[in-house]
């Protein structure tokens, strides 16, 4: 692990203390980063660590060589080779990241086991986030493994079923509150400060470096080579920002040659980053009702918006938005085709790259790296709603026959 690193302002440049609970600049409101002295690093400790998921790669975490993580074996996530789906969607070599095979179901885990393990560090006296589910969900968990209360704000009726019912398991205190996401994050914000409850959102830089783990097994995984593309989903910004840093840092390590082009996808009906990146701004312009079926990335003001169009930009990559329609029919595809079940929103990665090969944007040739953040049993009222009802029929050999037959049962 790395004792050795700063907390600072991506904007100005201002430098907290590792004791500091800060999560945005107090000079200038600036996103935050953590930052080492890559001179510092031994290269060798990357690329032949031994281990498994998130803290395999401790040498580039922000902590001291004795800490003890709370983990439930995070990470460590399948790198699927997707022959059949790239058929389908134009392109020669095509890969699925699914992060939905995290221990509750989404990528949020690896944020949170190092997020949590700071808040240990910290000696806080409770965790709380406002979350579209998966956040709240993650910390849930991590917040029972580590014996801290939990606070947890999730807009009132707009949460996947399985992603509460988690939350609620592992004991958090949920709130149910009668607005949006963005709401619900704007007064956890207000409260994280007021109360002393150690905020665990994107926003929080130690969670963004767990997150950043994804580019190291994508690299580790491809031989320490970069893909051409990476393409995720985009809600509050944190993922493809933390996915970014990630591939910079095995690039400035001198570990592998390239960046990745980042590929932001959002939904039609919450895209401020798609904007603001298509008229060439530095700042998105709020979104008040963002509105899809993908309720996991239905954010209209998305906290890490400055670090993500930076990512986009810098690595010559693209934001792109897809109707609900385009989701479902990738939910279905990768489900159908690749045996990979993914909840809604991750199923925007895939409809981005059909769209995005469809406008030319996506050359055939390129090795593309497709992110799946959450687990298809997450949203299971969805499930029911996209798919075929059940059958149903007596139990009767030859009645259920009869009925196979006319479901294409060939005899
Ligand atoms: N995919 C899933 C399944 C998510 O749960 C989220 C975010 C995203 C993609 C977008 O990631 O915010 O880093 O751009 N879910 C958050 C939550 C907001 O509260 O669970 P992001």
């Amino acid at each position: 692990m790395t004792e050795e690193y700063k907390v600072e302002c991506i904007k100005c440049g201002a430098r907290f203390s590792k004791e500091d609970v800060v999560y945005t600049c107090r000079k200038c409101g600036g996103l935050l980063d953590i930052k080492y002295d890559y001179s510092e690093i031994d290269v060798k400790r990357v690329v032949k660590a031994k281990g498994e998921g998130v803290w395999k790669y401790r040498v580039l975490l922000p902590f001291a060589e004795e800490t003890k993580p709370v983990t439930i074996n995070e990470g460590n996530t399948p790198l699927y080779r997707c022959d059949r789906l790239a058929k389908s969607g134009g392109v020669d070599d095509l890969w699925v990241k699914h992060e939905g095979l995290n221990p509750s179901g989404s990528f949020k885990d690896r944020g949170m086991t190092v997020g949590v393990t700071k808040a240990v560090e910290l000696d806080v006296k409770g965790v709380a986030c406002a979350s579209t589910g998966n956040t709240s969900a993650s910390l849930a968990i991590f917040a029972a493994k580590a014996g801290i209360p939990c606070y947890v704000m999730l807009p009132k009726g707009k949460v996947a079923l399985g992603k509460v019912a988690q939350a609620m398991m592992h004991g958090a205190k949920v709130f149910s509150l009668r607005g949006n996401f963005d709401d619900a994050l704007r007064i956890v914000r207000v409260l994280c400060e007021e109360e002393k409850l150690y905020l665990l959102n994107s926003v929080n830089p130690y969670r963004l470096e767990g997150q950043k783990t994804i580019a190291f097994e994508v690299a580790e995984k491809l031989g320490w080579k970069a893909p051409d593309r990476v393409i995720l989903p985009v809600g509050n910004a944190g993922n493809i920002s933390a996915i970014f840093k990630g591939f910079l840092e095995l690039k400035t390590l001198g570990i592998t040659d390239s960046i990745p082009k980042m590929t932001g996808i959002q939904a039609a009906g919450a895209r401020p980053i798609v904007n603001a990146f298509e008229d060439g701004k530095a700042e998105i312009t709020p979104e008040d009702k963002p509105e899809t079926i993908a309720s996991a990335i239905r954010i209209g003001n998305p906290v890490n918006a400055a670090k993500a169009l930076f990512a986009i930009r810098d690595s010559d990559g693209v934001a792109e938005s897809v109707t609900d329609d385009e989701i479902t029919e990738s939910q279905l595809e990768l489900a159908r085709l690749e045996g990979i079940g993914v909840e809604p929103a991750s199923a925007a990665s895939i409809a981005g790259l059909k769209k995005l090969v469809t406008l030319g944007e996506i050359d055939r040739d390129e090795k593309i790296v497709c992110i799946t953040t959450g687990h298809l049993l997450k949203d299971p009222e969805r499930v029911i709603k996209i798919c075929e009802a059940p059958k149903e029929v007596d139990a009767d050999v030859d009645v259920v026959r009869k009925m196979m037959k006319g479901h294409g049962l060939k005899m």
